[in-house]
């Protein structure tokens, strides 16, 4: 099944059961606390507390919308196979009070967790013929703040005859929703996964979270869905990942002949940036240093650094809008008018090259200056990064040329500084690929960092072996990334993780971080490492010597991970402080991922 036609039967379906659609509201909120909009609910808050009256608007209390969204969040992640910055969720929406929870009902008032669990999955089983042995769905376990929610296990269970392994128990990080700012409707959530990967999330919005943090039961429980749009349509479409299914195909098709050399991952990030640009241009953002004018800004200037990288001389802007615009106009009319965004694009582009061309200035003289020693200081990097904005990977591509070196530590360890004193949301995410001190497996800024970017890699090991202690050797890492704020882990593994399987994961590490166990490297042989038992990584290559990392020994009461490693490691197991898993999600179909912090 292609987009068209998922947008076509998900809007038929909710037509049925009473539903009015309504359009996707812009990218920018009317709500001042948010900087853009993350979700479908966004543009009906007042619907939910009762302000105002959806029969009075739209003519029933429940309403389906597909809606644009754009979330900084996976910003880093984007070039993988799945994240995007602005994505379209479809959502089906209930504003109460609760008339008729019936799911034969299809009259126009509230309903709330009988229906919606309903709809949701003959929606999934029987409009898209989803096999529902590749199905399972969590809800909220509950905690000390907010029970756990009995009435929609008993929904599943006994009403839809979902069998009890498949409906799993989650925490509040993924079971329970909002509410957005502080205070407002919000509670608990049940998700719809397929083949492992979330693709709906039905919240009852049961709950009012005051100010001062207590929740008390709203006068007019909610629903709120969302189902991400591209991940359905991948699966739909049986592809490998979103960019090469059929909403992104041309785009890419187009950014291949204008870029063939180009790496895949940043071919990827060109589709996403240009794509999320054109619909924030689209809804009147334009670029500036703040709030949504940067976000747009920092989009466009990556691109179009990776364009004076790799030589992407053709007119790109007035190329690829033209595409998005073929693929998108007829759903989302506002970006019909490609002349005016061309044109912002374009003033970015000219504002770009001034300063560019400023700094390219700046450099020839830095060179002169340097041409004895043949190196660039980080200092003079650093000038000609913050002043001019001048790119260091353009820097980079100079500096060999003219067979010079660059003192690219030093250049890092500025940013960190500068950093220090400027940590803004947005800006530090796409700002901060500070590589300082790389030791080849680790990146970090400062010493502070280093240091606890080495705890994390020793934490990631414990990690890899909590992960196979607890759920089974056929856990593969498939990936892995630290950085100084947290650790983030890839592996094999079909399904989410449990409650108590994650808690028992976390537990793991824990203790034996508490047991204080001693880490050590030892040299040898592959085979003998092979023999011994060391965990490999599958992607690499390894020499005939290797070198094997251990944490625990005999004398402490036996080894407990040994792993192939280049290290760095801590010493002692106890300088770790504790372990925590912040979230657990999937990467794709049988791949899931882990974050965690320590300290
Ligand atoms: N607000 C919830 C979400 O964004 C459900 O739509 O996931």
């Amino acid at each position: 099944m292609y987009s068209k036609d998922l947008r076509k039967h998900f809007f038929n379906f909710f037509h049925s059961k009473g539903h009015v659609r309504v359009p996707s509201s812009s990218l920018i909120p009317d709500d001042p606390s948010v900087l853009l909009t993350t979700a479908g609910m966004q543009q009906f808050k007042r619907y939910y507390t009762g302000e105002l009256n959806a029969t009075d608007d739209f003519g029933s209390q429940r309403i389906a919308t597909i809606q644009k969204c754009f979330r900084t969040s996976d910003i880093e992640e984007v070039g993988d196979k799945t994240h995007l910055t602005m994505f379209e969720m479809m959502g089906n929406f209930s504003f109460g009070p609760v008339g008729s929870d019936d799911p034969e009902d299809d009259g126009k008032e509230g309903y709330f967790k009988r229906a919606a669990i309903h709809w949701g999955y003959q929606f999934i089983t029987e409009v898209l013929g989803i096999d529902p042995d590749r199905m399972h769905v969590t809800v909220f376990g509950g905690d000390d703040e907010t029970p756990f929610d009995g009435e929609a296990y008993d929904i599943w269970k006994d009403e839809v005859g979902v069998p009890e392994d498949k409906i799993l128990k989650g925490v509040r990080e993924d079971n329970f929703w909002g509410p957005t700012g502080e205070e407002g409707p919000c509670g608990p959530c049940t998700e719809i996964y397929v083949d492992g990967v979330e693709v709906w999330n039905i919240v009852f919005n049961e709950f009012y979270k005051e100010r001062g943090g207590t929740y008390r039961k709203a006068e007019r429980p909610g629903i709120d869905t969302g189902m991400g749009f591209e991940r359905l349509s991948v699966m739909l479409e049986g592809v490998d990942n979103v960019f090469e299914s059929e909403l992104f195909r041309p785009v890419m098709a187009k950014i291949e002949e204008l870029a063939p050399n180009m790496d895949e991952a940043i071919k990827r990030v060109f589709a996403d940036h240009l794509r999320a640009a054109t619909f924030l241009i689209a809804d009147g953002v334009v670029p500036s240093n703040k709030e949504a004018g940067y976000i747009l800004r920092r989009l466009l200037r990556r691109v179009m650094a990776y364009q004076v990288k790799y030589d992407v001389h053709a007119n790109l802007f007035e190329e690829m809008v033209p595409v998005i615009k073929e693929l998108f106009g007829e759903i989302y009319p506002e970006i019909n008018d490609s002349d005016r965004i061309i044109g912002v694009f374009e003033t970015e582009k000219t504002k770009f090259q001034e300063a560019v061309s400023r700094g390219l200035k700046e450099m020839e003289k830095i060179f002169e200056e340097n041409r004895e020693e043949k190196r660039i200081t980080g200092e003079q990097a650093f000038n000609l990064f913050s002043t001019y904005g001048f790119p260091i990977e353009l820097l980079k591509e100079f500096v060999e040329g003219k067979q010079f070196t660059l003192d690219e530590e030093g250049f890092q360890k500025k940013v960190a500084e500068h950093q220090e004193t400027s940590r803004a949301g947005a800006g530090n995410k796409f700002g901060g690929h500070g590589l300082v001190l790389d030791t080849g497996e680790l990146k970090a800024g400062s010493e502070e960092e280093m240091k606890k970017t080495v705890g994390l890699h020793t934490a990631t090991h414990l990690l890899n072996w909590a992960l196979r202690h607890e759920l089974g050797d056929e856990v593969k890492q498939m990936g892995s990334d630290i950085n100084p704020e947290r650790l983030r882990f890839d592996f094999t593994f079909d399904r989410k993780l449990t409650m108590e399987e994650r808690q028992k994961i976390e537990d793991l590490v824990n203790d034996k971080i508490n047991a204080n166990l001693p880490v050590y490297m030892r040299e040898m042989p592959k085979e003998e490492a092979e023999q011994l038992g060391a965990v490999a990584f599958f992607k690499h290559k390894y020499p005939a010597i290797v070198k094997v990392y251990s944490v625990g020994s005999e004398a402490s009461g036996g080894v407990v991970s040994r792993e192939f490693c280049g290290g760095p490691h801590v010493e002692y197991t106890g300088q770790l402080g504790s372990f925590k898993i912040t979230k657990e999600e999937a990467v794709s179909a049988g791949i899931r991922r882990i974050r965690a912090t320590i300290g």
